[in-house]
């Protein structure tokens, strides 16, 4: 720890650090934050040891700079800074090209698929700032406002943080729902939301995502679906529109809250639509004879997971969107789904979290043949 090498970062790691090696070190592996591939930096080592496999650094100097090394607007987002950007040094078509090279990579590493990704931008931030809708700062032990250094409990002074909007709420449990307004072509849904409930953060998300996930699955007329860790029922609000009277969607969600936000949300579409609050696995269980033509998946982070997936699959629906913001996640989980037949036809990614190493994609599983 703490110790200087001069290396060149060569890759980008899932995570937003740049690959290096440290020669004088036989080579080892090193991550290195506030980096771009391409430079040679020198680094200091922030965390590792002797026998650990890799290090872990931050570039404190630039040797050579990448054509796309900007000056980063926020004041704390260097080494030893806020943990909370990647890549605020970052030109933004860089950093979608860094974060569609960790998308592709993960497919290829985890589920054996060579697939071109562009990660493309949505409307609502400016040039990458201004973007979140909610956020949560920690406090200093004197009770400013702040945000946590990398890997670490440490707040640091933030009073103003760039990515979040001027009018960014903090969540506070127990407040009074939020309403949020979604349009996606002819169509306007609101949706009421828990303060502290999930919500996508970035003001086109909502729109981007929905468009996604109908412009993939391409809802019929009739057609049966089910809309798996369905939130307040973002997307099955817009099926149940698309399978029209005669269709149904049944969305599945695990806090209670959300489920009954979920219930109010879809009320006006009647019949058709039906909110079951519990656990995806369980229900799934439990509905195991439901037909199912259609399947959105939206899990958190840590994805779907096998039994999920060997369920969904089992039910053999005609397509199933994957909405995902882990792509080691989504590999991993579309590689069970080849073990069952079904087959990445289609992949969009979306630059949902400007400046963070995040991404978002929605994936299109379709029976193999
Ligand atoms: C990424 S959010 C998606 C929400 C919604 N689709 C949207 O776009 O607003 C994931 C949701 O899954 C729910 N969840 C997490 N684990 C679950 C589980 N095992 N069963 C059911 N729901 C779960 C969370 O409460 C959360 O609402």
């Amino acid at each position: 720890m703490g110790e200087r090498f001069e290396v060149e970062a060569t890759g980008i790691a899932h995570g937003g650090a740049a690959v290096a090696r440290v020669a004088e070190e036989g080579g080892r592996v090193v991550f290195v934050r506030h980096a771009i591939p391409g430079e040679r930096v020198v680094v200091e080592v922030t965390e590792g040891g002797d026998d650990d496999r890799f290090w872990r650094a931050d570039a404190v100097e630039v040797l050579r700079a990448s054509p796309d090394r900007v000056a980063a607007p926020c004041p704390v987002a260097g080494p030893g800074g806020c943990g909370g950007c990647d890549f605020q040094h970052v030109a933004l078509d860089r950093q979608r090209a860094l974060k569609a090279e960790v998308v592709a990579e993960q497919l290829r590493r985890l589920a054996g698929l060579e697939v071109p990704v562009t990660v493309e931008p949505v409307p609502g931030d400016e040039g990458g700032l201004r973007w979140r809708t909610r956020v949560r700062f920690a406090r200093t032990p004197d009770g400013e406002r702040g945000m946590r250094r990398h890997r670490s409990h440490d707040v640091v002074p933030v009073d103003d943080c760039l990515i979040a909007r001027t009018d960014a709420r903090e969540p506070v449990p127990g407040a009074a729902p939020l309403r949020e307004t979604v349009t996606v072509g002819a169509t306007t849904a609101s949706f009421t939301v828990a303060a502290d409930g999930f919500w996508q953060v970035h003001p086109g998300a909502p729109e981007a995502l929905v468009a996604a996930v109908l412009e993939a699955c391409r809802p019929r007329s009739g057609e049966r679906v089910l809309d798996l860790y369905a939130g307040v029922g973002l997307f099955a609000r817009f099926l149940g529109e698309a399978v029209g009277a005669a269709g149904t969607v049944l969305a599945v969600e695990g806090d209670p809250t959300a489920a009954q936000h979920a219930a109010d949300n879809l009320a006006d579409l009647a019949a058709r639509a039906e909110v079951v609050s519990g656990a995806v696995h369980d229900v799934l269980d439990e509905r195991s004879a439901d037909p199912v033509d259609l399947v959105v998946l939206d899990p958190p982070r840590e994805g779907a997971r096998r039994p999920v997936v060997e369920q969904v699959a089992a039910r053999r629906p005609r397509a199933v969107a994957y909405v995902a913001c882990d792509p080691a996640a989504l590999a991993r989980d579309v590689a069970i789904f080849a073990e069952h037949g079904y087959a990445l036809s289609s992949l969009r990614a979306f630059d949902l979290f400007p400046m963070t190493h995040h991404v978002e994609c929605v994936a299109l599983l379709e029976p193999r043949g």
